[in-house]
């Protein structure tokens, strides 16, 4: 069945929705992005998306093209039209098509691209793979230097993909000057006598919106949290590793680089984690 999408003010099938082929976005991947996941037809830390979106766009000079509730607004509406019980809506912001290729950025009157969409994924919450785990390779970090800014330049992100596919396991952690860095698309933790430990922020990583919320809970629940980088050889000798985002919350990693990490089953700090977030981010979703 075809999804009604939002284009530049506009409701549409998916069908109908265009952008130009000199959009900056399509041109230059000068865009930026947002995923925000949907449990029991409400949006999961809408306020936290909105936030880093707006953030985003500030480092990249571009203008936030219309106010957090009007997009909260927009994301219920897509919700409701799609019908969408659990599942995500992805928004996209880019510079706009300035009616032609230049490197310079254009007038800064130049609309921007709005798009968003709804994807369908019923069972999101109850995902069987959290009962078992994922397998990671780990592969160098050769991205920017800003992975702060959640622009929609994901090409070596998917070529990690790709990596980690063809090794026959489901993701890939990146590792620069020795330490893991984040995942693929996630945010990326170990565990090792109790302790929960995660790298800092900084302009290396994206600062994941379930992370941040992650880790309250947990300081709340009183664990231990150090946020500090850590190696590959850390990380499979500890108790327990797991991932954290918008689209699979809480995610037990068993095997680092064909290592097991702990009994090579999922730990019970990462199944703790998993229910608190999700009960809590239900309770206040929007
Ligand atoms: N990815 N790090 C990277 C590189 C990411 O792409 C993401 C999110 C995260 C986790 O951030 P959050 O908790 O706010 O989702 C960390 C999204 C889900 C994606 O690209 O689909």
């Amino acid at each position: 069945m075809s999804r009604i999408v939002y284009v530049n003010g506009e409701y549409l099938p998916e069908e109908e929705a265009k952008v130009s082929i000199f959009d900056r976005g399509f041109l230059m991947a000068d865009g930026v992005y947002e995923v925000t996941s949907v449990l029991a037809g409400k949006l999961i830390d809408f306020a936290g998306h909105a936030e880093r979106l707006a953030r985003s766009l500030g480092e990249l000079d571009m203008a936030m093209p219309m106010s957090a509730d009007e997009l909260l607004a927009i994301h219920r509406e897509l919700v409701a039209k799609n019908a969408i019980d659990e599942g995500m809506v992805y928004l996209q912001i880019t510079r706009g098509n300035p009616g032609d290729r230049d490197f310079a950025f254009p007038p800064a009157d130049t609309k921007p691209t709005v798009v968003l969409f709804t994807q369908s994924k019923p069972g999101l919450a109850a995902n069987p793979v959290a009962k078992v785990g994922i397998k990671v390779i780990s592969i160098p970090d050769i991205r920017w230097g800003r992975r702060d800014i959640k622009t929609v330049q994901l090409l070596y992100p998917s070529m990690a993909k790709m990596a980690a596919k063809k090794a026959h396991v489901d993701d890939a952690w990146f590792v620069e000057d020795g330490m893991v860095t984040e995942g693929t698309s996630n945010n990326v933790y170990i565990v090792k006598g109790g302790k929960i430990i995660t790298r800092h922020l900084g302009n290396d990583i994206l600062h994941g919106i379930t992370r941040a919320a992650v880790l309250r809970f947990a300081r709340e629940a009183q664990m231990e949290v150090e946020e500090r980088p850590f190696t590959i050889d850390e990380a499979q000798a500890a108790d327990e590793a797991f991932f954290t985002s918008a689209s699979a919350f809480v995610m037990p990693v068993v095997e680092i680089d064909g290592k097991p990490v702990g009994t090579g089953k999922p730990g019970s700090v990462a199944a703790r984690l998993r229910e608190i977030y999700l009960d809590e981010s239900l309770k206040a979703a929007v």
